[in-house]
């Protein structure tokens, strides 16, 4: 059983793209699961990430990206797409991290929204279910698919959350940032209503954690307290150097060695173990 699980916040800068990749490398590399990577969002960032520049460049100017997807949906009325020649396969250049592909996305993207949105479809197929409908035909060869979207709920982003099972909210914790939580759970509620499904919220992921930020304590302490929000997950992603230079698409060696060793490996890690807990109670045991 396959868990596909959307990464969102309606804020930019939140880490969404830096815990979806260490969450996808974690999930290979510690824990053996096999793991598909879509990035979502125009900015490219993960692609960039876990392919580099030059790769992601050869493949946008072929087309072979999410947007080809997209593009075909409105070309052809959606109708059925092989998304499989998108997939770029083992993409970490980490070398334990053998099992992570991913679709790349292409600034494209950007110029589609109203086209995919307004696009006439065939009977029975909407706007928001051309990723749901692509991804049948892969689905099966992985544990876990994770979709980073980009910060807003437009209708490529909507085609990333009718697809997923599950979703988190990675999270600075500061005033600001935590604000919009309780609407994105709600608008994520009334989309999964009006298709029939239910989008089960796995958890908050706190993310560039200063232990020193009375701010950020404290509001780690009010998210943990407050009954309407669900779970915060207890790993506290630390803010550190090291974590914001793994974005950096280079051969690191080690996950250790990559996420820093002052902790944030440790953090990292144990975010994945409860993670692939959560999804087992929530969603089903992967196998
Ligand atoms: N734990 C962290 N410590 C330090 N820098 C981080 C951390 N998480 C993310 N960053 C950096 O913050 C910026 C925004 O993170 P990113 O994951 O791209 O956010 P989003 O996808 O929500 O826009 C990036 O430059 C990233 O490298
Ligand atoms: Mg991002």
């Amino acid at each position: 059983m396959t868990h596909v699980v959307a990464t969102i916040n309606l804020k930019g800068g939140v880490g969404k793209t830096t815990t979806t990749a260490a969450l996808a490398e974690m999930l290979s590399g510690e824990f053996g699961q096999r793991v598909l990577l879509i990035d979502l969002d125009p900015q490219t960032n993960l692609t960039i990430m876990m392919v580099g520049e030059r790769r992601w460049g050869e493949v946008d100017s072929l087309n072979l990206t999410i947007a080809s997807l997209f593009d075909a949906a409105v070309a052809s009325n959606g109708a059925d797409y092989d998304i499989s020649r998108l997939i770029l396969r083992g993409v970490s250049p980490l070398k334990k991290v053998m099992s992570v592909d991913l679709i790349p996305s292409s600034l494209a993207l950007i110029g589609m929204q109203e086209k995919v949105a307004a696009a006439a479809l065939g009977i029975g197929n909407e706007s928001t279910d051309i990723l749901l409908r692509a991804l049948t035909h892969v689905v099966d060869n992985y544990d876990y698919v994770l979709i980073d979207c980009p910060p807003n709920l437009e209708t490529i982003t909507l085609n990333g959350l009718r697809a997923a099972d599950a979703y988190i909210i990675p999270t600075i914790p500061d005033v600001m940032s935590t604000y919009g939580i309780g609407p994105i759970q709600e608008r994520v509620k009334s989309h999964g209503e009006r298709w029939g499904k239910s989008i089960v919220e796995l958890g908050i992921v706190i993310t560039k954690y200063r232990r020193a930020s009375s701010v950020h304590r404290n509001t780690v302490d009010d998210l943990n307290r407050r009954k309407d929000i669900g779970m915060v997950f207890p790993s506290l992603i630390p803010e550190a150097n090291q974590i914001a230079a793994a974005a950096e698409y280079a051969d690191f060696g080690t996950l250790r060695q990559k996420y820093g060793t002052d902790g944030q490996f440790t953090a990292l890690r144990e975010l994945t173990q409860d993670f692939v807990a959560t999804t087992k109670v929530r969603l089903g045991w992967a196998r």
